[in-house]
C-alpha cells in the first residue's frame, strides 16, 4: 500500500481511540511531569507493570523540583524491579537541568525537552505531542509494526531509514489533536495490532486502507533483523548469612546495575566444594550450607546463568555491608537478578 495512505489515518483512528481507550493514570493529565515520568517508566516495560510504580513514584516525588534533590537511594529504591536503572538516573539529571537551565519549568519547545538526558526522539515525541498538541510524531516499536503493516514495507524494523521515514511521513498527517493521536498510535499498535500474535484485523479501524489486511500479508510485517544470540555468564551467588543478616556489596557506578545492591558473586558456576573454598579464600568460615538454587536472569544482551548457595556464617566478615532482611526490604535496591534469591529465603 502507498505510504500516501497514512493520511487517512487520523479521520480513522481519533473516533476510535476515543471510544475504546484504555483508562490509564497517565492519560488523565497533559502535565509534563508526569507524562514524562510514564514514558520513561513505560520503556521497555508493560503497561500493567507501570502502574503501581508510577503512583508510587509520584507520592514521594511529586514534583521536578523534588526530584532534581532525591537522594540516589530512594531513588534506586522506587525504581526496584523496574529495571534499566539509568533510566532513573537520567530522570534526576534531566530535573537538575530543567531547574538549572530553565528555571523549572519544563521545556516547550522540541529541540529543548529532547536535549535532556534520557530523553531521545520517541520521548520527546511523545511529550510534546501529548503535553502541548505540537506535531511531533512518537515511533516506537508499536507504530513501527503498524506503519509497516499498513504500507507493507519490508525494511527491517531495526534500520533507522524506516523509523526516520515513519517518523518524516506521519508528522505530515498529524492533525490538530496531536496527543490524541500520538496515543491513538500506540494504542492501536498495544492492543489490536498488538507484538507476537495475530493482529485483530476485524476490530481495527483502519482495515480498508490497510495493506496487510486488503492483501492479507499483514503477518509477514513487521520485517525482522536476524536474532544475534545473547551473551551467557555463569556465576555463583553467595547469599551469605550471619545472625539474620546478610552481606550485601555496592555494585560499581559504570556498567550494567551500576551502583545497585547485590550479594557477593564470582565468575562460573561452582560445585560446593569450590564454592566454600571460594568463601575461605575470603577469610570466612560458613557454619551451614542451607540449600542451594540456581536462577537465570535475562538482560538485553546478556543472560546470567547462576547457582545461588545459602550459607549461615559462623561470625559476619569479610568487605560486605551486613543488612537485615527489613533493612533490604526498607531501603537496599536489590535488583531483580539478585532479589529472586533473596525472596526465597
Ligand atoms: N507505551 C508507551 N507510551 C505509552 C502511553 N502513553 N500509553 C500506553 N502505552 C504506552
Amino acid at each position: 500500500m502507498a505510504w500516501s495512505e497514512l493520511k487517512n489515518l487520523p479521520e480513522a483512528l481519533l473516533p476510535w481511540y476515543e471510544a475504546s481507550k484504555r483508562d490509564l493514570p497517565w492519560r488523565k493529565t497533559k502535565e509534563p511531569y508526569p507524562v514524562w515520568l510514564s514514558e520513561i517508566m513505560l520503556q521497555q516495560t508493560r503497561v500493567e507493570a507501570v502502574k503501581g510504580y508510577f503512583h508510587r513514584f509520584l507520592q514521594e516525588i511529586p514534583d521536578i523540583a523534588a526530584l532534581a534533590n532525591c537522594d540516589d537511594e530512594i531513588l534506586h529504591k522506587l525504581w526496584e524491579g523496574l529495571g534499566y536503572y539509568s533510566r532513573v538516573r537520567n530522570l534526576k539529571k534531566a530535573a537538575q537541568v530543567i531547574v538549572n537551565q530553565h528555571g523549572g519549568v519544563f521545556p516547550r519547545e522540541y529541540a529543548a525537552v529532547r536535549a535532556l538526558p534520557g530523553i531521545g526522539d520517541y520521548t520527546a515525541g511523545a511529550i510534546c505531542s501529548i503535553c502541548y498538541d505540537l506535531p511531533t510524531p512518537a515511533v516506537d516499536g508499536n507504530v513501527l509494526r503498524v506503519i509497516s503493516r499498513l504500507t507493507e514495507d519490508a525494511t527491517p524494523i531495526d534500520q533507522p531509514a524506516l523509523k526516520n521515514r515513519v517518523r518524516e511521513e506521519l508528522a505530515k498527517v498529524y492533525s490538530v489533536r496531536a496527543g490524541d493521536f500520538t496515543q491513538a498510535l500506540m494504542e492501536l499498535g498495544a492492543t489490536v495490532c498488538g507484538p507476537n500474535r495475530k493482529p485483530d484485523c476485524e476490530q481495527c479501524p483502519c482495515r480498508n486502507f490497510c495493506g496487510g489486511y486488503l492483501h492479507g500479508t499483514a503477518e509477514q510485517f513487521p520485517v525482522r533483523p536476524e536474532k544475534k544470540g545473547r551473551k551467557q555468564e555463569n556465576m555463583t551467588v553467595l547469599i551469605l548469612s550471619c545472625d539474620g543478616s546478610y552481606a550485601l556489596r555496592k555494585r560499581g557506578n559504570s556498567g550494567l546495575l551500576a551502583g545497585l545492591w547485590e550479594f557477593p558473586h564470582v565468575p562460573g558456576k561452582l560445585e560446593t566444594g569450590d564454592a566454600l573454598a571460594v568463601l575461605e579464600s575470603m577469610g570466612l568460615k560458613p557454619k551451614d550450607l542451607r540449600r542451594q538454587a540456581d536462577k537465570k536472569h535475562i538482560f538485553t544482551h546478556i543472560q546470567w546463568n547462576m547457582r545461588g548457595y545459602y550459607l549461615e556464617l559462623s561470625e559476619p566478615g569479610g568487605d560486605f555491608s551486613w543488612l537485615t532482611a527489613e533493612e533490604i526490604r526498607q531501603s537496599a535496591a536489590l535488583p531483580t537478578a539478585f532479589r529472586q534469591f533473596f525472596d526465597e529465603i
